[in-house]
């Protein structure tokens, strides 16, 4: 495609939304990233949160971060380029430690922030024999000391998988509740406040880990309440990183791909997402038929941080080169392949 077409392609997909001249400038800098990328031999792999313009014009594979993880343990490619944040690049790095993993800023996630590997440790020590699982959403040396992880998509299925009556499930505080929920299982959520003698009496244990998206622990109940009321109709969505009460209020709650499917699959007078913003755009450009309410707070600072003149920037100078000593890794991808084992 050249930069003409580029623009014609993403003004029919996004022109209602961005300014003219803006999606021309992007238009260039896509076409160069494509470019490069098959001079490179390189894949790039795009997450739902991508802004518009970048999520419609260079990624190879978009998706959730179970399929996107899916995406880099198949390639074949010598470059994978992460448009995502960093917990995703470590990811590809793990399951496909020949490649060089590109990472397009030093993207963080206020979840892989909360915990660390010797937090993870104690609570082995403090629970021994309970499994430990993780969400992806955490860093390669906490990984390495789980059992194994999981994500939004598979947390239900992980647990389960696993045949016992409690397990440990770190960090994010909302997940392990929504996942408690559907699974009647016990969750012991430790943090690091936890008096010195806890209680046996595990539900008494259930005072979670301070993990919290920083995005989705913003949506309230009262929230819905109030667009419910405007809309009696509308549908809610709301990722299992809300609190179990909002998604417990909501009519869907699933991953960023099962979110969108959802949308997709449905007719419904009006849908609201509770997520990150730039998600909701995306869905709205991709289904224009269907009327997209906006509660947008927030863009994850995260995710946002990637932009196509980054991107290009690190393809052009080979950076950020994600690596993940070797001692981490071999422990980190057990936990890693055993979930996507279970799907
Ligand atoms: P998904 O696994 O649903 O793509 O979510 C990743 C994420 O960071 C959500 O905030
Ligand atoms: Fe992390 Fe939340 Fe951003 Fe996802 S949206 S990357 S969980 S801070």
């Amino acid at each position: 495609m050249n930069a003409q077409e580029m623009y014609e392609h993403l003004k029919g997909i996004i022109g209602n939304v961005i300014p003219d001249g803006e999606i021309r400038y992007k238009a260039e800098i896509a076409v160069e990233i494509n470019r490069l990328k098959k001079e490179r031999n390189a894949v790039i792999l795009g997450h739902n949160y991508m802004e518009p313009l970048l999520y419609n014009s260079i990624s190879d594979f978009i998706g959730d971060s179970l399929e996107l993880s899916r995406k880099a343990a198949a390639t074949d490619k010598d470059v994978i380029v992460f448009c995502g944040v960093k917990f995703m690049a470590e990811t590809a790095k793990i399951l496909n430690p020949s490649k060089t993993v590109l990472l397009p800023s030093d993207a963080g996630c206020s979840l892989a922030a909360s915990i660390t590997a010797a937090d993870v440790r104690a609570l082995k020590e403090r629970f021994p024999g309970v499994p430990v699982v993780t969400y992806v959403n955490t860093y390669a040396d906490v990984k390495a000391e789980s059992d194994i992880c999981c994500t939004s998509g598979n947390a239900v299925a992980v647990v389960e998988s696993l045949g016992a009556q409690t397990v440990i499930f770190l960090p994010d505080e909302y997940l392990a509740g929504n996942v408690a929920r559907e699974t009647g299982k016990h969750i012991i959520y430790p943090t690091l406040t936890m008096p010195a003698s806890p209680s046996t009496n595990l539900d008494y244990q259930m005072i979670g880990w301070k993990g919290r998206c920083e995005v989705h622990e913003k949506y309230s109940v009262e929230d819905i309440r109030l667009i419910r009321e405007q809309y009696p109709d509308v549908l809610i969505l709301a990722h299992p990183e809300c609190s179990p009460e909002v998604t417990a209020a909501s009519d869907f709650s699933g991953s960023t791909q099962a979110m969108i499917k959802y949308v997709e699959k449905t007719h419904a007078p009006h849908y609201l997402l509770l997520t990150e913003c730039s998600m909701g755009d995306n869905i709205a450009a991709a289904n224009p038929d269907k009327n997209m309410l906006k509660l947008c707070m927030v863009r994850c600072p995260h995710m946002n941080q990637i932009t196509l003149e980054n991107t290009l920037e690190s393809l052009r100078e080979n950076k950020i080169v994600i690596e993940v000593p070797e001692e981490i890794r071999v422990k980190a991808v057990r936990a890693v392949e055993r979930m996507i084992a279970i799907g």
